[in-house]
């Protein structure tokens, strides 16, 4: 069991959720069901992060470019998150934790829309954590939604030029009122962000693990926060002007 820190949680933690298709294929499965031992792994760690009393999680969970792949995998993925959605919606309520999303939410089907919307409302009034789902999700995109934002309450007259700065940026985009990641986690050996929150993850702490998603669990989960506490944060500071040590 890894010793954590209480005092010293990440906030925010945002997740990568890479993997479901090859732990399928290991175990000579079809990747639909790669993607259904993924949704156990992320009740698992839904439960723990909310136990240990992180803030935020922010899961990846489909992106714009998914939307590109078989149309077999793409239904499978949307009528699962459908099903979670209704099944966990009473867990939700009954744990205190809210449900937010950020992506095109527009894209996904109407069916999916509405239930996502209908639990967002459900849960509204909890405060215990914040479960934020990426949902054809794209940084880029996000980004230049961000953009837009700007140039139209630029052209209203509620904007001026010189307000604009990288906390007035943060708000136009979906993540706005939540603090910037501070453990981003990836699993499945890849290292790369995948169009995942570009802007938010600038001085994020980055833990990679070998871990196929479905095999990810409390342990893991407890490993990548042990880990993250041994870091130092600098934030572009020398090591002693953190610790209070400069002359
Ligand atoms: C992550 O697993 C789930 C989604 C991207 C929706 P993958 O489906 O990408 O699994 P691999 O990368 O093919 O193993
Ligand atoms: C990233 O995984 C997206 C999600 C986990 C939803 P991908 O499997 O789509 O990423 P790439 O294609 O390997 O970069
Ligand atoms: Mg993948």
């Amino acid at each position: 069991m890894e010793e954590i820190d209480k005092e010293k949680l990440p906030r925010h933690i945002a997740i990568i959720m890479d993997g479901n298709g090859r732990w399928a294929k290991k175990k000579n499965l079809n990747r639909i069901s790669g993607h259904m031992k993924g949704v156990d792994a992320v009740r698992e760690v839904v439960t723990a992060c909310r136990e240990l009393g992180i803030k935020v999680l922010t899961l990846y969970a489909f992106s714009i470019e998914n939307w590109q792949r078989p149309k077999e995998e793409v239904d499978a993925l949307m009528g699962l998150l459908k099903e979670y959605l209704l099944r966990e919606c009473e867990e939700m309520l009954k744990n205190n934790i809210r449900l937010f999303a950020i992506g095109r939410l527009e894209d996904l089907p109407t069916d999916v829309r509405e239930t996502l919307e209908a639990t967002i409302q459900k849960t509204e009034k909890c405060d215990g954590m914040i479960l934020n789902l990426a949902l054809s999700y794209g940084g880029r995109s996000e980004i230049l939604h961000a953009v837009c934002g700007i140039i139209s309450d630029l052209k209203k007259g509620i904007l001026k030029e010189e307000e604009i700065d990288p906390l007035l940026f943060s708000n136009y985009l979906w993540t706005r009122g939540l603090p910037d990641p501070d453990l981003l986690i990836r699993t499945s050996g890849e290292y790369r962000v995948s169009n995942f929150l570009l802007y938010q993850i600038a001085y994020t702490e980055l833990y990679l693990t070998e871990t196929l998603w479905p095999d990810f669990n409390r342990e893991e989960l407890l490993k990548a926060i042990a880990d993250y506490q041994s870091r130092e944060r600098r934030f572009g500071l020398t090591s002693e002007q953190i610790n209070g040590l400069e002359v």
